[in-house]
């Protein structure tokens, strides 16, 4: 029904490769548990290839393709799925914008600008909208479905 904002939704989460081996979960997961979601699925994943290629495919004919595949290979990643009421564009806020210079500078408090290096490494993940989101959470997760009965039935 039309509640909108008190509406929980879940977004996915990612602290890529040099967030993970750069220490810096824990302090993400505190931001994350401050800023009111529920960590409600983890895990430590290693993407080969071929399944970061599927999960950044809408950026398959750009330039930075190849790099960002090697990137994203080159060590474990933590996905997460969060929820709260407005996850998806709560998140994208608090993680700021994709190139983590301009992060330091215009939006300082960002997880970007705290942990991340250019418009590549970047640190972290956020869906960009509820398609994306159901997606890339059953990309990590599987169905989404089966892990959000609970609340359908609230
Ligand atoms: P994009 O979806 O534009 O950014 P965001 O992660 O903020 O949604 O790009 C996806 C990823 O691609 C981005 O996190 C890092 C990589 N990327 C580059 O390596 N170079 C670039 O110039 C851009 C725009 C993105
Ligand atoms: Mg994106």
């Amino acid at each position: 029904p039309s509640c909108g904002a008190l509406e929980r939704e879940r977004t996915l989460a990612m602290i890529k490769p040099d967030g993970l081996s750069g220490n810096y979960s824990q302090k993400i997961k505190e931001v994350i548990l401050q800023s009111g979601f529920d960590i409600v699925q983890e895990a430590v994943v290693r993407l080969d290839a071929e399944r970061a290629s599927v999960f950044y495919a809408e950026h398959s004919e750009r330039s930075f393709f190849e790099s960002l595949v090697k990137y994203m290979t080159s060590g474990p990643v933590l996905a997460m799925v969060l929820e709260r009421p407005d996850a998806i564009s709560h998140w994208r806020t608090l993680i700021g914008p994709t190139d983590a210079r301009k992060a330091k500078t215009s939006h300082p408090n960002s997880i970007r600008a705290m942990c991340g290096l250019d418009s590549e490494k970047n640190c972290v993940h956020g869906s960009d909208s509820p398609q994306s989101a159901a997606r890339e959470i059953s990309f990590f997760f599987g169905d989404v479905k089966s892990v959000t009965v609970e609340h359908d039935e609230l």
